[in-house]
């Protein structure tokens, strides 16, 4: 048994920014992670992150961006909190030594991003959420701190509506523990692996996210799930916004730069959730390139641009897709990219269970509401990280010791002991990729009411198939098999999640598209979708939205 005050699970930025402001506030912090920190999703995050720091723009102006890009349904009183930590959070993080790009003038290069009326996307060439991670990490490893790393955490514990702490599984030893702690911040990140074509790591399972919907936390609108316009075709890896934001332009099969049909003021920098209906609209009409992908064209800015604002493209498209953007067009189709949804929390990343936080992309404050703007992932993981762990501290210097009894963590020991016990029985991967078929061909960019109807067919038939789950490799040390199994599990719920709150929202609103209901209904559906579970599935509620200053208008871009 271990036993902390604060247990913050996952070491990505969220992760580590909530570890940080709850050494900061004296506690006994332990950072849970089945990663090494620096091998964290954030680090894959590329064109960078907003702040309003000009003398041109203006904070309001990030603010309204952000309200009109969720398609209203982003809480504006988070909102306006959110942007104007933008710029002490930038400069912050300068100055725990992140490189940022400049300009010719010596200040911090902005690039423009989709659906911002301001260039105000400071980035680091187009490896920005590895810059900040590196400079993160470094600072956090002057604190004194426990890492728990490679231990998947497997249940969350909660008695009478209170967090008591973990039981996370070490890999590397093959058992189970239970750490005792009296806040537990949940900051692991999306669940992007749900779907096959994705930009989020291998890792992006969701395994908090499940965990806290198991331990009676609400989830809030699980529905609205991203799509990013410019995943490179085959791998699915991203291509940064900031290509477009350099100058890049989409073009089709005809060598039409077709945005100017979908977005006439802004073109290429529409939001996301505009850019990738108009792509797959493009193929599904037959203008397309054959087998199904348009043309991302950087040839026109110049090998210097391209090669030094855009290195990690560069080196991208020619590994992976075998072009060379300086000379070629780039393949590439939209793929999911961004959750949305998540553990619900208010702006100090409390949830509905007491001694329960969350932040980062695993937590819905929520500040994006149904289509998030590219640049502002980077900044809701440090902003509300560092919320969570301040509230995180706070809680845990007012609440009474926790435990974990021994019957708990070997509950959960003979739970997954079973599935290795197993003599008969599927193995998890084939169910991995069945769910990720049905999402991938039922839940994406458009939603028609019959496929949403066969995906939670086959999702529940898959949740009932997961309960005689057979893991083959009985061994006990790195049994990647097993890890693989808990994985699929966490998936499984959340995508039955997605699916509920798909099926139910009958109108169109950001990213979420419904074929029968094209339109934003504001009448019935202004609310945000909360999931609570029960053992026959998801039980749905609806909470208000919340307002300050920007009434509901169309959204033209
Ligand atoms: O396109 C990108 O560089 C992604 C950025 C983001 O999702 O914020």
């Amino acid at each position: 048994m271990h036993r902390h005050d604060v247990v913050v699970v996952g070491a990505g930025l969220a992760g580590q920014r909530a570890a940080l402001a709850a050494v900061e506030a004296g506690r006994d912090v332990a950072i849970v992670s089945k990663l090494h920190p620096l091998r964290s999703h954030s680090g894959a995050a590329q064109g960078g992150i907003n702040a309003a720091v000009g003398a041109e723009d203006s904070v309001d102006t990030h603010i309204y961006d952000t309200v009109k890009g969720s398609d209203y349904l982003g809480d504006q009183d988070a909102i306006e909190f959110f942007c104007r930590e933008a710029g002490p959070t930038v400069v912050e993080m300068e100055h725990f030594g992140t490189i940022f790009s400049r300009g010719s003038d010596g200040n911090l290069a902005r690039r423009p991003f989709g659906g911002q009326g301001f260039p105000r996307t400071i980035y680091a060439a187009d490896r920005t959420g590895l810059a900040l991670l590196q400079a993160l990490y470094e600072r956090l490893g002057t604190e004194s701190f426990t890492l728990y790393e490679e231990w998947d955490l497997t249940r969350i514990v909660v008695q009478d509506r209170r967090v008591q702490g973990i039981v996370a599984f070490d890999r590397r030893h093959g058992d189970f523990a239970g750490i005792a702690a009296k806040s537990v911040v949940v900051a692991t990140g999306p669940a992007g692996r749900i779907y096959g074509r994705t930009t989020n790591a291998h890792s992006c399972t969701g395994d908090g996210i499940a965990a806290a919907y198991h331990a009676g936390a609400q989830l809030k609108d699980m529905e609205f799930v991203q799509f990013h316009p410019t995943a490179l075709l085959e791998s699915g890896i991203l291509i940064t916004e900031g290509a477009r934001g350099e100058g890049g332009i989409l073009k089709n099969v005809g060598g039409e730069r077709f945005m100017s049909r979908y977005a006439p003021h802004v073109l290429d920098l529409a939001s996301r959730d505009v850019v990738s209906r108009a792509i797959w609209t493009e193929v599904k009409e037959g203008r397309g390139f054959p087998g199904g992908y348009v043309h991302l064209e950087l040839m026109h800015l110049g090998r210097e641009r391209i090669e030094s604002r855009l290195q990690e493209i560069c080196d991208f498209c020619r590994n992976f897709a075998g072009v060379d953007p300086v000379t070629e067009p780039i393949p590439i189709m939209p793929g999911q990219h961004y959750m949305m949804g998540g553990i619900g929390t208010n702006i100090r990343g409390e949830t509905n269970i007491a001694g329960l936080f969350a932040a980062g992309e695993a937590a819905c404050v929520s500040i994006h509401g149904a289509n998030r703007l590219g640049g502002n992932s980077l900044l809701e993981t440090l902003v509300f990280g560092k919320q969570a762990g301040n509230a995180a501290a706070a809680y845990s210097d007012r609440a009474a010791p926790t435990d974990i009894s021994e019957e708990v963590v070997e509950g959960e020991s003979r739970a997954v002991h079973a599935m290795t016990d197993r003599k008969e029985g599927e193995e998890p991967q084939h169910l991995r990729t069945e769910m990720q078929a049905t999402m991938d061909e039922l839940v994406g960019i458009y939603r028609q009411p019959q496929e949403l109807l066969e995906a939670q067919r086959r999702i529940g038939a898959l949740k009932l198939r997961f309960a005689s789950v057979r893991v083959v490799d009985r061994s006990s040390v790195y049994n990647i098999n097993l890890t693989d199994a808990l994985e699929t599990g966490h998936m499984i719920d959340l995508a039955e999640v997605i699916v509920a709150g798909a099926i139910a929202r009958t109108e169109s609103r950001g990213a979420h598209a419904r074929v029968d209901f094209p339109k934003r209904d504001d009448a019935n559906w202004m609310k945000h979708t909360l999931a609570r579970f029960t053992p026959d599935g998801p039980e749905l509620s609806y909470a208000p939205v919340a307002f300050t200053r920007w009434e509901p208008k169309e959204r033209v871009y």
